[in-house]
């Protein structure tokens, strides 16, 4: 592992109920591609998660559980650089979330969107079940036991990360100020000695009067600096600054991804359920034979009747993956008739297949192993296990569970 404490931490997850595509790769698995040289990161098979929705076909799910580590391992995911790991083989995410459950108010899941457009669309399985309407609390506390600073997700998920942050914010207001609070404040300043000691307070006396944001920046880098207080304490004086106690959870930001939104096939959102998807590891010829098969501008009938890209679905691949000659290229070619559709969808097939190149070169060792599959799941859950332990003992200490 190269990355250090001091670098921000990103967590995210996705849920093992099928193959992946090419949405899932321009939507997500790119993003954290490039994130996991930037960040300290951890990504996690949700198998949990994919229950909610599939407790009746586990069969599912248990295929797909390393076959979607293989497809991040395809992508360009490093287990050297980030840390893998599963769900279900860390059960303390099921004590956060039992324990955040107690103060959580049923309103606020009631009222997360995906609870009920998700239901609305998947009507053929029911989801009136305890587990789907706790399943944002759950990956709020996927997120809150790594202290996550970001999270890379979809516009989709944007409400689950904003109760995520609620959650942290309840928890931290009831069980952010010890019993002995004003007293472990007392030692910590005392070792900043006097001087530093004062400014503090009369800079937090002019924070909490004033809200003055420098005031507060600069109190926060100032306390952050100092080696001599442990994390908790450090923790602790700043949440005496701000005047809301401890930040025993910290609350995470979404990192939206700018995603370069590919499609599917028909233009439709590309999903395994609309069968208009081509799989991250997809066979050439499959490859090929899907782009050609592709639907058009519906306009075209004939070569020599002109197009409009805009009403086309080859277009939008081309946005995502062509360069800015090519497209000038497609788009004359299509209003002026100068070419037919198959001609225009041969630069997507070539530059499809050498996107997936190298994924499928990287994959291969895998699949002739799947063991290394395993053991590369297997070290990085140990090493998020150790994550979650920290803050379950945190928790419980702030808590008063620990009897
Ligand atoms: N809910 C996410 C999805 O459907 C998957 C997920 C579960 C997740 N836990 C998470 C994503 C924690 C980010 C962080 O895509
Ligand atoms: Fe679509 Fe290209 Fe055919 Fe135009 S020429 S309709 S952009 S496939």
């Amino acid at each position: 592992m190269t990355s250090t404490p001091s670098k921000q931490r990103v967590l995210s997850g996705m849920r093992p109920t099928g193959q992946l595509h090419l949405g899932h790769y321009h939507g997500a698995l790119k993003n954290w591609v490039r994130l996991q040289s930037e960040m300290e990161c951890f990504f996690f098979v949700a198998d949990w998660h994919a229950l909610t929705t599939h407790y009746e076909h586990r069969e599912v799910v248990e295929k797909s559980v390393y076959e979607m580590v293989i497809d991040w391992l395809a992508a360009g995911l490093d287990p050297e650089q980030c840390t893998l790991f599963l769900q279900s083989r860390i059960p303390e995410h099921a004590e956060l979330f039992t324990l955040l459950a107690m103060g959580t108010p049923l309103g606020w899941l009631e009222r997360v969107p995906t609870y009920k457009d998700q239901q609305a669309k998947l009507k053929d399985k029911d989801l009136s079940t305890y587990g789907f309407l706790g399943y944002p609390l759950l990956q709020a506390a996927d997120i809150l036991i790594y202290k996550a600073h970001f999270v890379p997700v979809g516009e989709d998920q944007a409400s689950h990360i904003e109760l995520t942050r609620e959650a942290a914010r309840r928890f931290n207001h009831l069980y952010g100020r010890e019993v002995n609070f004003d007293e472990l404040v007392a030692a910590s300043l005392n070792k900043l000695g006097k001087d530093s000691a004062k400014r503090l307070e009369k800079s937090r006396k002019k924070f909490q009067e004033t809200g003055d944001a420098a005031a507060l920046e600069g109190a926060m880098g100032f306390v952050q600096t100092h080696a001599e207080l442990s994390e908790a304490e450090k923790e602790r004086l700043q949440g005496w600054f701000k005047g809301t106690g401890r930040s025993v959870l910290v609350e995470p930001q979404a990192l939206l991804t700018e995603a370069s939104r590919l499609p599917g096939l028909d233009g439709d959102k590309m999903s395994k359920s609309y069968g208009n998807t081509i799989a991250i590891r997809e066979e050439r010829n499959s490859v090929e034979q899907k782009i050609k098969r592709m639907p058009t501008d519906p306009a075209r009938i004939k070569v020599s009747d002109p197009g409009n890209p805009d009403a086309c679905p080859v277009w939008q691949f081309h946005k995502v993956y062509s360069n800015a000659d090519t497209c000038a290229w497609v788009r004359d070619g299509c209003s002026k008739a100068s070419f037919g559709c198959l001609t225009c969808k041969q630069p997507l097939i070539d530059a499809v297949l050498t996107e997936q190149a190298p994924m499928l070169a990287r994959a291969q060792p895998y699949v002739d192993n799947p063991q290394r599959v395993r053991d590369i799941m297997h070290a990085g859950t140990d090493r998020a296990r150790q994550v979650a332990r920290e803050t379950m003992a945190d928790v419980r200490d702030a808590m008063g569970l620990n009897y």
